[in-house]
């Protein structure tokens, strides 16, 4: 037989095959398959075939816990999705689409520990010091103790790091390093994996933070291989409307905390900000015309109040269903529900849904505000904007309670809301007429 002399690995999922394929079998993307020589292949083995024989395994009972050390980064919502500050010697992956704000947050980010005396690194394979100096001036990120390091060549990033103690290094992007030791070009599997791996080294054994940003595909997951999600401390994605100041960063994985927190950031001219006073951010205004109903959404464990916004008009052809930040299926679900329980002729009509403000709400509790809005643009009467609807639907008509019920009805009573339409009775006292409403046709009640 003859001998496998190279091997052809996949640059967006690293899975590797004795031929070329034009579709990798395993992640489905076309014309990714690279030739790897078998120099490279030994390289990409021998980080995983290191052994040390005088490590031996100990009883769980006769180890002693670590410390886990946190500092602030200055932002109060990056501190939030991490878990409660920055663990020193963790690795933190930032992925987002170009232009959302990465570099923004990570140069304010050091500009922030650097004012307070500790060295920061931030590495750029980018852009040219005098670039970033420019945002750095902008962000009010000027200090002593922030060094900017035009590099991409891992081996002289590392050198850097040993000659000055630093306490923080961000790494920007990954995709543009390379290391020596391995072949390929920047952006590959093998460097990706490698640098990461050698960055985790780093970060473990001189206790320093590492923050890497990512770029993403059109998919929207990070570029390169997915083990580098496997293989940092933390993944944080940010998400956000290009035509919109809100950015979100969202947790996708984090060793040191929960991944339920989302941050909440505002693009302002001075860089991103921690968006103040979110909950009443997508809603202020005092009527709302026909079709459209409110609700109380939870993003973390912050609730935000959202307009959902409903058109329902007599179809001409096949009728059209379309929503855009909630759920498809779920709309055809809540109409198919609406036409049985309540006798409505909604297969002749087409019906459009919007979440107000470009969000995405992937929870069921707003089912109930959906149903209101479709019902007020099918009567054409204006529902009032002091009443919150909340309740998820079920297939059965029920209305099915909604989790953190009482966090919302207190964030509707600050927000001066009178009326509440909701699944179960609130167990705590609050200023606000809550209606229990259980099953889908009695909702009519209340319009
Ligand atoms: N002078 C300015 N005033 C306000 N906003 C600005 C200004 N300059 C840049 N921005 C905003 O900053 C954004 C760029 O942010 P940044 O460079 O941090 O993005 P990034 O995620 O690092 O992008 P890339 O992936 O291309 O590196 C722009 O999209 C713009 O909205
Ligand atoms: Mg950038």
């Amino acid at each position: 037989m003859a001998k496998i002399k190279t091997i052809f690995e996949c640059q967006a999922c690293g899975f590797q095959s004795p031929k070329w394929l034009g579709k990798c079998t395993n992640c489905g993307t076309w014309d990714s398959m690279v030739e790897l020589s078998l120099e490279e292949i030994k390289i990409a083995q021998k980080s995983h075939n290191s052994s040390n024989s005088k490590i031996k395994a100990k009883p769980i009972t006769e180890i002693e816990k670590e410390e886990i050390n946190r500092f602030s980064s200055g932002s109060r919502e990056l501190d939030l999705v991490l878990g409660g500050g920055v663990v020193e010697g963790s690795l933190i992956l930032i992925g987002g689409s170009p232009g959302i704000g990465k570099s923004t947050l990570l140069l304010k980010v050091a500009g922030n520990i650097a004012k307070q005396k500790k060295n920061v690194l931030y590495v750029s394979g980018e852009e040219s010091t005098g670039q970033i100096k420019l945002r750095a001036n902008r962000l009010k990120a000027n200090y002593d103790n922030l060094y900017l390091l035009p590099e991409i060549n891992l081996e002289n990033i590392i050198e850097e790091i040993n000659k000055n103690s630093y306490s923080l290094i961000v790494i920007d992007s990954i995709q543009t390093l390379y290391s020596n030791e391995t072949p390929s070009a920047p952006g590959s599997v093998t460097q990706v994996r490698n640098i990461t791996f050698e960055l985790m080294r780093v970060a473990k054994s001189l206790n320093i933070a590492i923050f890497i940003i990512g770029h993403i595909t059109k998919e929207g997951s990070i570029a390169g291989p997915r083990i580098l999600e496997h293989m940092v401390d933390t993944v944080l994605y940010f998400e956000g409307d290009a035509n919109l100041e809100i950015r979100l960063l969202r947790s996708f994985k984090n060793r040191f905390g929960s991944t339920n927190e989302v941050g909440i950031f505002e693009m302002t001219k001075s860089g991103l900000v921690d968006a103040k006073t979110i909950s009443n951010r997508f809603f202020n205004k005092s009527k709302l015309a026909s079709g459209s109903a409110l609700s109380i959404m939870m993003e973390g464990s912050r609730p935000i109040i959202i307009e959902i916004q409903a058109l329902v008009t007599e179809s001409y052809s096949h009728p059209k269903r379309s929503s855009s930040g909630f759920d498809n299926n779920r709309l055809n679900m809540l109409l198919a529900l609406l036409e049985k329980k309540l006798d409505l002729p909604l297969s002749t009509y087409d019906v459009f849904i919007n979440v107000s403000e470009g969000i995405r709400v992937s929870e069921p509790s707003i089912d109930l505000a959906v149903i209101a809005s479709i019902l007020s643009s099918y009567r054409d009467r204006e529902l009032s904007s002091k009443t919150i609807f909340l309740g998820e639907v079920s297939l059965t008509g029920e209305i099915r309670e909604v989790p953190s019920l009482m966090q919302r009805l207190k964030e509707a009573e600050t927000q001066g809301f009178q009326k509440a339409i909701v699944p179960t009775a609130p167990i705590e006292e609050v200023d606000i007429k809550c209606y229990v409403v259980n099953e889908v046709s009695k909702i009519v009640e209340w319009m």
